[in-house]
């Protein structure tokens, strides 16, 4: 019999709350995305929690909204997700640092080499979110003139990571014999050169930087759509899922798991964390009041824009007490468009309700005790909702704290986390075997 499961947190730290009225909640730090003595703190306190990883989300424009609600968000502007892991490989020695980096603006060959690079400065700490980047403005600041569509973006996508994972194996394992006698440095036996021709890349190769310490930084995905999945089913080692009920998350398991097993891979070999919002009380109440306010700390303009944001359609001139009117097809991020009509249809919401919901948070929350939110983890992990969480703090440092000091302890009492790392890489945090070097056998 294989060990029992337990879970694997992810805390989510771009921005470093998630809610648009986290830097107004009382206590909380309004400048922590920029504050590195506060970002490093809050980094070796997560180590010291046992967190699997440390999680940079990117976006590679500031959100398109317009300025009355960008005015009033700390979410849209925090550091550049390398420059900050790297700082914090080095004030840290066990917690993954996970970095995005797009596939659709940014080139093979200098992917592979910041993430070979942060994994050899965190001695085999780095993960690759792989995302294809929906905020149609990111295009903007990259040479064209409109957004890219969807499905073209994936295509790349796939042939990228080919590309990434290819250079990252340009040099065996001991390729660098560096004989100070002879003089040689590397065996040239142990150099592949990619020559990579394809439909969207050409590389060359081979990388300039040793192989990672991980062999491949861990794979990290979190598109939903249909060839979101099929990516992810194809290559992620971690998908950060969005499922808002068990009943969906557990669909969602189960098709990936499917898919997984098409690609003839080992469904162990893939942890799914959906994001979780957590706020933390002594009692059900009380946690639920500080949600409540929480959310009052929202102003109608962020939440309009952001509504029109996620539905890919700018739904500011409709009536706000009426209900959302059929919404076109768009180009952005096909499932959480999907999920806030469902939601808004399901509900029978108006447009400010919907408005007020994905303008403060409106996926996934846990509020309650300790023991409520644990109980609600566990059923999670033990039913194949997930294999754990990314982790949302509502405010900060006090909702960091409260998991924590309060959550954490709760959990390893009931020995569903961990005392202690199993060992020094993210890929043993995750359980994740090494891939070997698909140029050279062991
Ligand atoms: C937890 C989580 C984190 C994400 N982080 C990013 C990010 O940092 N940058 C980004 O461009 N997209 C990010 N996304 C969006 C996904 O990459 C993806 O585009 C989205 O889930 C929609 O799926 P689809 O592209 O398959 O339609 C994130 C999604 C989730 C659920």
């Amino acid at each position: 019999m294989s060990a029992a499961r337990t879970l694997h947190l992810g805390a989510f730290m771009r921005p470093v709350s998630i809610h648009t009225g986290a830097w107004r909640y009382p206590g909380a730090a309004p400048d922590a995305n920029f504050n590195f003595p506060l970002l490093r703190h809050f980094a070796q306190r997560l180590e010291a929690a046992k967190f699997d990883a440390f999680f940079m989300a990117d976006h590679l424009a500031v959100l398109n909204m317009p300025v009355d609600a960008l005015k009033r968000s700390h979410t849209v502007t925090s550091f550049e997700p390398f420059t900050l892991l790297s700082a914090l490989a080095a004030v840290t020695s066990r917690i993954g640092l996970v970095a995005t980096a797009s596939t659709t603006f940014d080139e093979p060959y200098h992917v592979a080499r910041r993430f070979a690079s942060l994994d050899h400065i965190s001695e085999g700490r780095a993960g690759w979110n792989i995302v294809t980047t929906a905020n149609p403005d990111a295009a903007l600041n990259f040479g064209y003139d409109d957004e890219i569509d969807h499905d073209a973006r994936y295509v790349r996508a796939r042939e990228f990571y080919d590309v990434v994972t290819g250079l990252w194996d340009s040099f065996a394992d001991d390729a660098f014999v560096r004989e100070v006698e002879s003089g040689i440095y590397f065996d040239p036996a142990k150099l592949h050169v990619l020559a990579h021709k394809g439909a969207s890349l050409s590389v060359r190769g081979p990388l300039n930087i040793a192989r990672p310490v991980q062999g491949w930084p861990v794979i990290v995905q979190a598109g939903a759509s249909e060839a979101g999945r099929q990516l992810a089913a194809a290559t992620a080692e971690v998908i950060f899922g969005a499922e808002q009920t068990l009943a969906g998350a557990q669909a969602f398991y189960a098709d990936i798991t499917r898919r997984m097993i098409e690609n003839g891979r080992d469904p162990d070999h893939l942890k799914i964390l959906p994001a979780a919002f957590v706020v933390v009380g002594d009692t059900i109440e009380q946690a639920q009041a500080k949600r409540d306010h929480l959310d009052s700390l929202v102003h109608y303009d962020s939440g309009i824009h952001s509504l029109s944001g996620t539905l890919g359609h700018d739904v500011s001139g409709y009536d706000p007490d009426g209900p959302l009117p059929d919404i076109p097809e768009t180009n952005a991020s096909k499932s959480a468009r999907e999920r806030v009509i469902a939601v808004a249809r399901h509900k029978n919401l108006t447009i400010r309700e919907l408005a007020a919901r994905v303008g403060s948070y409106s996926g996934l929350a846990f509020v309650g005790t300790p023991s409520s939110i644990a109980d609600e983890m566990e059923e999670w992990l033990k039913t194949r909702g997930s294999d754990g969480f990314n982790i949302m703090f509502p405010y900060l440092p006090a909702g960091l704290d409260d998991f924590v000091d309060r959550v954490v302890p709760e959990l390893q009492r009931r020995g569903i986390f961990r005392t202690e790392y199993e060992g020094t890489t993210l890929r043993d945090h995750l359980g994740l075997p090494r891939p070997a070097n698909r140029f050279f056998a062991d």
